[in-house]
């Protein structure tokens, strides 16, 4: 089984997926023992099954592979609601829930929008840039800094925070990246300060004055929440839309359907969200002995659900799975690229939302986009992401 190495990047870089389709095959769910050993779970049914029973999988030891546990997180530092499970996960999801609804998405429309044009503005027709740099990273960073309550004139302090924040995550901790996040915080505290004495319509002011079983959330939790939607929010939708483009450079079929319909757009960011899976896998761990697919699971060990396995799982999506197809019919079955079950990303409408304008005012203006060059991958096992993008912006 050694084409078969989910806990390195170099296996993401090559092709996962030839590996992914004869394991379902003939072992959907191997045991493999590299980081500390882990069930992988490849079929779409089981890692439903997973994320759907909290219970028997809890999150409260790690999402990710080596990823600090609970109980050795150090004094101070809140789990993250991802690292959560019920009654806890539920207190909090509820907080905030009412600023991620599709109907709060829809609001924030006029200003996502105005982000995606500026950002296009700067472009001149026919020259070449690198979309990573001048679409993907901006539109989810500056989206996200509106909604923490970050000023326009903070922007740049913003973005450098938040790329520290993205590289202390993927293993590139330093003591500049840990300043750079200490800065952060204190920014933040700032906000939150000024919103409980002049609160505002916003997420901010909502956590500053939120209330768990009549106790105010403490200012480390909210702080934590968010660091949390910063990292969350960011590098994956990113590369939805890095990874979105690069899908219909390479299919000049489907984007040539998705100029003469339109309305196939928001299909169009399904299929891009299933074939590209943004995020490629997290983990569960096993309370108790326990079962799946016929399988014995000991307490204590690690589940690491392929949701990019998952998406592409024949027995669901198909002989076809591996083709883009952006007329595919998303409303039969469901792709786990924003997970499933309790912990069901809480960003999805806000992300749909930045891709389908982003993609709407991308065509309108640059119909003709084209590869200018080789794109770079990125090196990682947990984010499928494009590092650089050269891009012929044609009318
Ligand atoms: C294409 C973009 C995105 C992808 C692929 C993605 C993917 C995911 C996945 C797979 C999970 C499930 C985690 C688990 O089961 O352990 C998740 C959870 C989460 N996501 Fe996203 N996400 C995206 C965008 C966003 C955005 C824009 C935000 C917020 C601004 C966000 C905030 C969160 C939060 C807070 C959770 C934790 C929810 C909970 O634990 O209840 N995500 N996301």
């Amino acid at each position: 089984m050694n084409d078969f190495a989910p806990d390195d990047p170099a296996f993401f870089l090559g092709d996962p997926h030839a590996a992914f389709r004869r394991l379902r095959r003939e072992d959907p769910l191997p045991w493999y023992a590299g980081s500390g050993g882990a069930w992988c779970v490849l079929k779409h049914a089981d890692v439903m099954a997973v994320s759907r029973d909290p219970q028997r999988f809890t999150s409260t030891r790690g999402v990710q592979l080596d990823q600090m546990a609970d109980a050795d997180r150090p004094q101070g530092i809140p789990a993250s609601i991802l690292e959560m499970d019920p009654p806890q996960h539920n207190q909090h999801r509820k907080l905030v829930i009412g600023a991620f609804t599709p109907r709060a998405a829809k609001l924030q429309e006029t200003m996502v929008r105005q982000i995606a044009r500026e950002c296009l503005e700067a472009i001149e027709p026919e020259s070449v840039h690198d979309l990573v740099e001048a679409l993907a990273v901006p539109l989810p960073m500056y989206v996200i800094a509106e909604m923490l309550g970050v000023s326009r004139s903070d922007r740049p302090r913003f973005k450098r925070w938040s790329d520290a924040l993205i590289a202390a995550g993927g293993g590139g901790r330093t003591p500049e990246t840990d300043a750079s996040v200490g800065e952060m915080l204190g920014y933040f505290a700032g906000v939150l300060a000024e919103r409980r004495s002049a609160p505002k319509d916003d997420l901010v002011s909502r956590l500053a004055f939120a209330e768990i079983g009549g106790e105010r959330l403490g200012d480390p939790d909210i702080l934590m929440f968010c660091i949390t939607l910063l990292a969350a929010g960011n590098e994956t939708t990113r590369n939805l839309v890095s990874g979105g483009a690069l899908l219909s450079m390479r299919n000049p079929d489907q984007r040539q359907r998705l100029l003469a319909e339109p309305r196939l757009l928001p299909n169009a960011i399904e299929e891009m969200l299933r074939w590209w899976t943004p995020v490629q896998s997290f983990t569960r761990t096993a309370t108790r002995t326990t079962e799946l697919r016929g399988q014995r699971i000991a307490e204590g060990d690690t589940l690491l659900m392929l949701y990019a396995s998952a998406n592409r799982d024949e027995e669901v999506w198909g002989d076809d799975a591996d083709r883009f197809d952006v007329g595919r019919d998303h409303a039969r079955v469901r792709h786990l690229a924003f997970g499933f079950g309790e912990h069901l990303c809480l960003g999805a409408p806000l992300a749909r939302l930045e891709a389908r304008v982003l993609f709407e005012e991308l065509l309108a203006r640059f119909p003709h986009f084209e590869l200018a060059g080789e794109p770079e991958l990125l090196h990682s096992r947990l984010i499928h992401g494009v590092e650089r993008l050269p891009v012929r912006f044609r009318r």
